[in-house]
């Protein structure tokens, strides 16, 4: 049984190695001179005929059989090992292990008390994620209770009750013993009554408390193995694992979100999943809620190749003050004094940074090129004077009412989802003779040298635009103006849909972009540098034009969220 174990193992291994060298992982690891790109991740749209599909390595315990083992314990199986010969195409959901043998989900009612149970070939490590009671092994007698990690090793027999007034639940993990192993002749038990709080996990956001499980307190396969905490609005540093590694992750408690790859999970307690060891696959584990979430984390950590990858990994460091402030980046109407410009009453929503390029001082002081973001309203039976925009063109994306913009002897109706650009040099009215205030996002740019402005306003609406295109994986835009419609400076303004429970692919811009992100709808949530935020409408985000500070504009509901978009990406002014 041992030898056949340690066989398959080997074999696993070779079989991994032998992929490599046949070509057949999603990307291949950096040739000489080429270098990691530690600010981007892979932007290519997820394409199943290429790479592996996430969702194989992502299993709940539901989706298996109970059995009752050693006599009382109910056990449901999540993990298996892998089916077929390739641990990046695995041929059944959740059978994909290569270095333990099983992880299962086990229930021991109150007052209950196992059999004896004697481990051959394979050791148990258990870790309690609710409950307490006692095991006993010979005249070892431990007291067991939550986030307590027991190492069982090979050739005990031992016994576990639940002393305690709720049920006892317990994750096993299984793992096969090598010839020649010596097993440790007691259970460790584990406990992290007295262990603090720490970061020592890394990746931007795993707290632990110690006390990780290695080969020397008596592991025979895994080389690690530890409970790690994600406090709310928290996300994990996305990297990859490279063929060989083995990286096992299940949900203890809380509400948990993944990004594995490029697909965007949310898993309830009792769910497993694996990094698919690619090179370039990353994952990062989110906590998007108000409650801390505990996970547990084990590893098989022998690579088989060590060569790094182009994408699958962002930069390591855990934020830092020297980084660019994401909040400096968030505004708001809400946060800012209103003032009336041709009319309208507006409230900047980003304003001009005085020093170009620098660190903004203020929050929301951020744009290096457009020359305002605000909110505007104009009140119900309201009329505009004339007006003309001398060497300024602006936008207006209607939110809510009704109105007609009238210039160059055309009238245009304006509603929600409508969206005008009014060329500079024309003049014009606004007229809202209804019963409802009219609320807009206006965007206005200084027009560059030279430039021939539109005869006439320009009015589109978000819902028949025709151009639209798929982008950073997830981004539905629907763009409502371009340069070749009569932009000057910005060169994409857009309505972009984030798809239900979505994640975007992070990424960086540096100095010569200037991009911003407004909620239309409620739900609206995003990650700029290393940091994830949630908005609600009237706020917008820039992107810090640093070439560092990553940003992901994602949605964790079930319905699609609508935002209001603007970008120009060379600099021009
Ligand atoms: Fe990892
Ligand atoms: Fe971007």
């Amino acid at each position: 049984m041992k030898k056949i174990t340690i066989a398959v193992l080997l074999c696993l291994i070779a079989c991994s190695a032998a992929l490599y060298a046949q070509g057949t992982l999603p990307s291949q690891p950096l040739k000489a001179g080429e270098e990691q790109d530690l600010f981007q991740l892979d932007p290519k749209p997820f394409d199943p005929a290429k790479e592996p599909d996430s969702d194989m390595f992502v299993s709940h315990y539901s989706d298996s059989e109970m059995k009752v083992t050693a006599g009382c314990l109910k056990e449901w199986q999540i993990v298996y090992p892998l089916a077929g010969d390739d641990p990046v195409y695995p041929e059944e959901k959740g059978h994909y292990a290569t270095s333990i043998t099983a992880l299962n989900y086990a229930v021991l009612d109150v007052g209950m008390k196992t059999d004896p149970e004697r481990l051959s070939g394979r050791q148990k490590i258990l870790y309690i994620a609710f409950g307490s009671g006692e095991i006993v092994n010979g005249s070892q007698r431990e007291r067991i209770e939550q986030d307590a990690m027991i190492l069982v090793p090979e050739n005990a027999n031992y016994t576990i009750e639940n002393t305690g007034s709720r049920e006892l639940v317990m994750y096993v993990i299984v793992e096969p013993v090598p010839d020649g192993f010596k097993p440790r002749a007691d259970i460790l038990v584990r406990h992290f009554t007295e262990a603090s709080f720490g970061t020592g996990g890394g990746h931007w956001a795993h707290g632990t408390r110690g006390g990780t499980f290695r080969q020397e307190d008596g592991l025979a396969t895994i080389t690690g193995m530890t409970p790690v905490w994600y406090l709310p609005m928290m996300l994990g540093q996305p990297h990859a694992h490279n063929p060989g590694v083995e990286e096992i992750w299940f949900v203890a408690e809380g509400d948990f979100h993944l990004l594995l790859g490029k697909q965007f999970f949310n898993l309830a307690p009792g769910t497993a999943y694996k990094v698919p060891p690619t090179g370039s696959l990353s994952h990062s584990n989110m906590n998007l809620g108000t409650t801390p979430l505990r996970t547990f984390w084990l590893m098989y950590n022998r690579p088989t190749i060590r060569e790094k990858f182009k994408y699958g990994t962002l930069h390591p460091n855990p934020p830092t003050p020297d980084e660019s402030n994401p909040d400096m980046y968030i505004s708001s109407y809400k946060e800012h004094y209103f003032n009336t410009v041709h009319s309208l009453v507006e409230r900047p929503m980003l304003k001009r940074n005085n020093e170009k390029g620098a660190r903004p001082t203020e929050r929301g002081n951020v744009l290096n090129y457009i020359d305002r973001y605000s909110h505007a309203y104009m009140m119900a039976h309201q009329r505009t004077v004339p007006i003309t925009l001398e060497n300024t063109q602006e936008v207006y994306y209607i939110l809510s009412g009704t109105a007609t913009i009238t210039g160059g002897g055309k009238t245009y109706n304006l509603y929600p989802g409508a969206c005008a650009l009014v060329p500079a040099g024309l003049e014009f009215v606004i007229d809202n003779a209804t019963e409802e205030i009219l609320e807009m996002y206006l965007v206005s740019e200084k027009v560059t040298a030279g430039f021939t402005p539109n005869k006439e306003i320009l009015v589109r609406d978000e819902k028949t635009v025709t151009v639209r295109h798929k982008s950073h994986w997830t981004y539905e835009s629907h763009v409502l103006f371009g340069r070749a419609d009569g932009l000057s400076q910005l060169q994409n303004v857009a309505m972009v849909e984030i798809p239900p429970n979505s994640f975007s692919q992070p990424h960086s811009h540096d100095e010569k972009v200037e991009e911003v992100w407004s909620t239309i709808d409620t739900g609206m949530e995003f990650m700029l540098g290393k940091h994830v935020r949630k908005i609600e409408p009237g706020y917008c985000y820039m992107v810090p034009p640093d070439g560092k500070s990553f940003h992901a504009t994602y949605n964790t509901t079930g319905k699609t969220v609508r935002t209001f978009y603007f970008g120009m990406y060379d600099g021009t002014e």
